[in-house]
């Protein structure tokens, strides 16, 4: 088909929505031990958040519309809390405590000092998708503050130092799983 002034028309391609697909399983499995429970919604995107890495916004939407929350609820709730994340996280979740006994313990230098190593800034990943770095308040390892959380593993008594080797550690072992 042609414009009156000749140019060709363009063609928009309506990919439809990407709910008229059902939700996966594995989302169904979370949903459904929580249907019909009114009060559960943060419980429901913590359990999302916690078998997906964060909150995909696919699974936001099929969440409101298999438990029946209006969407803009959904949303409300997971960009309020700040534990929720609404980005896939890096390969490695580096926290750094801001609990009391860490605070005592200098945290904060050694959080500014990733950040500026890292050229980002808190609940940000680097570009290569690598590391997150975000701040916890206390992981109940006080004895050893200042800590700093890598995954599931706890690095205690750091320095801003320390807590950038033990970074340039994980992506120089990264680095070589790449060249292998
Ligand atoms: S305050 Fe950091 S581990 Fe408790």
């Amino acid at each position: 088909m042609k414009l009156r002034d000749d140019k060709p028309l363009k063609k928009n391609v309506y990919h439809g929505s990407p709910l008229t697909a059902p939700p996966p399983a594995d989302l169904m499995v979370i949903l459904n031990r929580h249907r019909g429970q009114r009060d559960a919604l943060i419980t429901v995107l913590e359990e999302i958040q916690h078998h997906y890495g964060y909150l995909p916004k696919n699974q936001l939407e099929y969440t409101a519309q298999e438990l029946g929350f209006p969407l803009s609820r959904v949303y409300g709730v997971a960009t309020f809390y700040n534990l929720f994340q609404m980005k896939p996280p890096g390969r490695y979740q580096v926290r750094v405590c801001k609990g009391t006994a860490c605070h005592v313990g200098h945290s904060s230098e050694i959080l500014s000092h990733l950040e500026q190593k890292l050229g980002i800034g808190e609940d940000e990943t680097t570009p290569d998708g690598l590391i997150t770095l975000q701040t916890v308040a206390c992981v109940g390892a006080c004895s050893f503050a200042p800590v700093m959380v890598v995954n599931d593993r706890t690095h205690g008594r750091m320095t801003p130092d320390e807590a950038w080797q033990a970074l340039e550690h994980l992506r120089a072992e990264a680095n070589k799983e790449l060249f292998r």
